[in-house]
């Protein structure tokens, strides 16, 4: 059995001020529904002051990005044991870290192991551009991407992955349940050959692009979805809940 996801991303956005105010919204809803894993991933700097929020809630937290060294000079880079202090989870290798930051599947491969080694459960981002997508190769980049020879060890240690098409998201253009299940079944396909059918059965594969309260019934019904990283719809309380509701509900009709 796996337990549903709704991750909260909400990237370059929210003051610390303004992250205590959606908490505050959220929090007594949330915290009724225990069948889903409640995940919201706040910049950095507001991630002490949820902390402190979220004493006794069951919702967790996670940051956006770490770096892989435990400590030393490297300016401006926050690391895993820094973060081991704050929160549970740490959304790793985001299409929007690979695309402006230079974070390439090594790198990502990096944080990873740094992250499960300081206790933190990653949230391993991968999927296509448009032109990938165009031109057939998304099986391909899928693999490449999730080609590291730890693969085992990740997914035994609580490794959720995260298939966001590059063209879905923040674009308003959400791949079809049925498309994003098609590619979430050859994932678990893969690490089915890569690490054996009861590793491949046990690890929580999430949608994201573009996931919405209007749309997000048509991944949660679809039986290799575990649900969803969600950006935009994640910075408002009533879209966010409902969003968590919804998953919730079918979880339980099932
Ligand atoms: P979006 O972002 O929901 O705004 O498309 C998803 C993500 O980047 O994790």
């Amino acid at each position: 059995m796996r337990i549903p996801m709704i991750a909260g991303n909400w990237k370059m956005n929210t003051t610390s001020a303004e992250a205590v105010a959606l908490v505050k919204e959220m929090r007594p809803e949330l915290d009724q529904i225990d069948n889903v894993d409640k995940v919201i991933c706040p910049p950095f700097v507001s991630l002490a002051a949820v902390k402190e929020l979220l004493k006794g809630s069951s919702i967790k937290l996670g940051a956006q990005n770490l770096y892989f060294e435990e400590k030393g000079a490297y300016t401006g880079e926050i690391s895993p044991l820094m973060l081991a202090e704050l929160c549970q989870l740490v959304i790793i290798g985001h299409s929007e870290r690979r695309q402006y930051f230079n974070e390439t599947v090594e790198t990502a491969d990096k944080k990873v192991k740094a992250a499960l080694k300081a206790g933190l459960k990653p949230i391993l981002c991968v999927g296509e551009t448009l032109k990938e997508n165009e031109a057939g190769k998304t099986e391909e980049v899928l693999t490449r991407q999730l080609s590291s020879p730890s693969a085992r060890s990740y997914y035994l240690s609580g490794l959720t992955l995260a298939y966001e098409p590059i063209w879905a998201i923040g674009t308003g253009r959400a791949a079809s349940g049925e498309q994003a299940n098609q590619t979430i079944g050859f994932i678990r396909r893969h690490i089915t050959r890569q690490c054996g059918r009861e590793i491949a059965q046990s690890v929580r594969i999430l949608y994201g692009g573009s996931v919405t309260a209007a749309n997000i019934a048509e991944f949660i019904n679809q039986p290799e979805i575990d649900g969803a990283l969600v950006g935009g719809a994640s910075l408002k309380a009533n879209e966010f809940l409902s969003i968590v509701k919804q998953t919730s509900s079918f979880k339980r009709g099932k």
